[in-house]
């Protein structure tokens, strides 16, 4: 029988990536032995009892190490202690981005399986980590947003007169920015989008809020449905046009990314200097280098009356949806590798990084 051990996150984690119901699904539907530290659902307020009750054993971490076949976690908490042969990581460890990350993996026994490589098929969206959680941040956003301005979002009509409605600006229409698009309509804002693939156009549309087009932009067939980067003329002449936009808004949510990149710079200093003092940017983009040039990640600034928000992980804040979240994609993901009798899975190479110790994901190969 396969053992799946869970390991405690770091201090600064909220969340858990797997709850009891997950748990007991994995015993009892995955015939699986599952090992956890104690304490470890103590954040989302659930004692071990209740691990215990959906059939999880509570064990010391080093022990959790040496006897599972896959050790889940969000965050990569492995200190080169000793490993069973074969074992797998899982996580959603960004490690295109943080590529120091691996070091304590390389030439071990174990296999390392990022899931925010999955790739982005329908097969694989029940898995979906980075979805997930980028609809809560985009969610979380426009209410952090809405808690900082100074104003209000939803036209007022008072006896006193009329409070117009705050403009929102939403950089970046992926799956974030799709969500904070719908929250900002649903708290009465005016809402504008940008985004670079011309196919988000509909999908802001659809939601009610104006897409602001900047023509020239080229796609690429290979990118799997993501962004690429961009020539510096086509750049150019998207500031220059966005600056207007940025310049009117009350509230803008940047969450502009190219995956394993640095974030595009959409928002200059000057940009924040010429906004109405009291305007919010939150920026989701931060732990990539942020798309506004003032952003510090893990930080809420402010230059010119202007507040900053610099956190790219949102998602946290609301740890319990977060988790169920989590916990379901981790038992999807779960269930395929244990399941999956394909000498080639694609999902399973898409987000497989080490092999045994070794590099085997092309894009770490190539570059
Ligand atoms: P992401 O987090 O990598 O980027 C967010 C957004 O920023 C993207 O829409 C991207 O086009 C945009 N962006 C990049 N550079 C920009 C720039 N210079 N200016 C303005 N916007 C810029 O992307 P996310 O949200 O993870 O989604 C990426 C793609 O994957 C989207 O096409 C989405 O529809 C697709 N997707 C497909 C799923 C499926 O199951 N088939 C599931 C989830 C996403």
């Amino acid at each position: 029988m396969q053992t799946i051990g869970l390991l405690k996150e770091p201090n600064f984690e909220t969340r858990v990536c797997l709850l009891p119901k997950e748990v007991e699904r994995m015993v009892k539907e995955l015939k699986t032995n599952v090992v956890f530290e104690a304490g470890y659902g103590s954040k989302q307020l659930v004692p071990d009892e209740t691990y215990q009750n959906a059939g999880a054993e509570i064990a010391q971490k080093e022990s959790i190490l040496k006897e599972s076949d896959f050790i889940l976690s969000i965050n990569t908490v492995y200190k080169g202690q000793e490993l069973k042969t074969n074992a797998s990581f899982i996580g959603i460890f960004n490690l295109l981005f943080h590529r120091d990350r691996l070091e304590n993996y390389l030439n071990t026994p174990a296999s390392v399986y990022s899931l925010d490589l999955l790739p982005r098929t329908t097969l694989a969206q029940n898995m979906d980590v980075l979805s997930s959680m980028a609809s809560l941040s985009g969610y979380k956003a426009v209410l952090k947003a809405a808690e900082l301005f100074h104003g209000i979002l939803p036209m007022f009509t008072t006896a006193a007169g009329t409070l117009k409605p705050a403009k929102v600006l939403v950089l970046g229409a992926g799956v974030a920015g799709l969500q904070a698009i719908a929250t900002a309509k649903r708290l009465g804002a005016v809402v504008e989008a940008f985004d670079v693939r011309t196919s988000a156009k509909e999908e802001v549309k659809s939601l009610g809020a104006k897409f602001i087009e900047v023509p020239g932009y080229k796609e690429s067939e290979s990118a799997g449905g993501y962004a690429v980067e961009q020539s510096q003329e086509y750049l150019q002449k998207q500031k220059a046009l966005m600056k207007t936009h940025i310049e009117a808004a009350s509230i803008v949510i940047c969450t502009a990314n190219i995956p394993g990149k640095k974030a595009p710079v959409l928002i200059e200093k000057e940009s924040v200097e010429n906004m109405v003092p009291g305007a919010v940017i939150v920026d989701l983009a931060a732990e990539q280098g942020g798309n506004c040039e003032l952003s510090q990640n893990g930080k809420t600034s402010e230059h010119f009356g202007v507040k900053i928000v610099g956190n790219s992980h949102l998602a946290r804040e609301l740890s319990q949806a977060a988790s169920q979240l989590l916990s379901t994609n981790y038992f999807n993901f779960m269930k395929h590798l244990i399941n999956s009798s394909k000498a080639n899975d694609p999902l399973l190479e898409g987000c497989m990084v080490l092999k045994n110790g070794k590099l085997v994901h092309p894009l770490f190969i190539e570059s």
